[in-house]
């Protein structure tokens, strides 16, 4: 088991994720997902007959109430984490419509050309940006669309430092709150940050995909919406 999937396990079994996902971003959790999960949803409803939607790093879950009850829609949650899976299907486990893999999201055991829509949420900073980016290349249909959302280093000087200070300060003192038990694996959050990618080079990495629109909260959360394109560019993921 990788170290990352043993360190969510834990912050599912002994944290509360759920209570830290609504403090790190300031009580604006829903705000942020409604707004990407409705990019997601007036996509799927330009879509015809049934439709296979992927969460990838899926976590608890938390994007799964936007798009639950539209029907229609084949939801399949994708995590390396088993005890994130586990709580979502808990959270959802009346809704057949949800399905739950646990595997990498750097090598997934789908089909390829499944997916008529891929969402994944804060899960881009844990993975290799080009193996990630050639299994989209893989799984999704052509014309489908992929929503990516992240906090990512900011070229604007002042938002990087607010981010920056966000993290190191803040979050820790929000996990010795809600999370004290697994208080080091938020601490530390603000490593990931200053060893990002710029966003830039990140567009410019989706951009063999199809074409990238780039959205920002605050320029601190960034939304990559995606539409795949027929030719799309080959990705070499070595
Ligand atoms: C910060 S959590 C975000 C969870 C959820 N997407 C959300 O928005 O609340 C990041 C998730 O990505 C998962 N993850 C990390 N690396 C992964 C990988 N290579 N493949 C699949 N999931 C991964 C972790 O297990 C964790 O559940």
């Amino acid at each position: 088991m990788s170290t990352i999937a043993k360190l969510n396990d834990r912050v599912y079994q002994e944290g509360d994720y759920d209570k830290m996902a609504i403090a790190m971003t300031l009580g604006l959790d829903e705000h942020f997902r409604k707004f990407y999960m409705d990019i997601v949803a007036r996509e799927l409803g330009k879509c015809r007959g049934k439709v296979l939607v992927i969460d990838l790093g899926a976590g608890t879950g938390r994007n799964v109430p936007f798009l639950r009850d539209r029907s229609g829609t084949h939801l399949v949650l994708i995590d390396l984490s088993f005890a994130g899976l586990m709580h979502a299907k808990r959270k959802f486990f009346k809704s057949c419509q949800v399905d739950y893999v646990c595997c990498s999201a750097e090598m997934l055991c789908l089909r390829d050309r499944c997916a008529s829509a891929i969402v994944s949420s804060y899960m881009l900073r844990h993975v290799k940006l080009s193996k990630l980016v050639k299994e989209l290349q893989r799984i999704s249909k052509h014309n489908s669309t992929i929503v990516i959302v992240d906090f990512w280093k900011s070229h604007r000087a002042i938002s990087y430092i607010l981010l920056l200070l966000h993290l190191a300060i803040l979050v820790p003192l929000f996990a010795l709150v809600f999370s004290p038990r697994v208080f080091s694996a938020y601490s530390c959050l603000w490593k990931f940050l200053v060893e990002l990618p710029d966003v830039r080079d990140v567009a410019r990495l989706f951009s063999l995909l199809g074409n990238v629109k780039m959205l920002t909260f605050y320029n601190m959360i960034y939304v990559w919406v995606i539409k795949k394109q027929s030719r799309s560019r080959t990705v070499d993921s070595s």
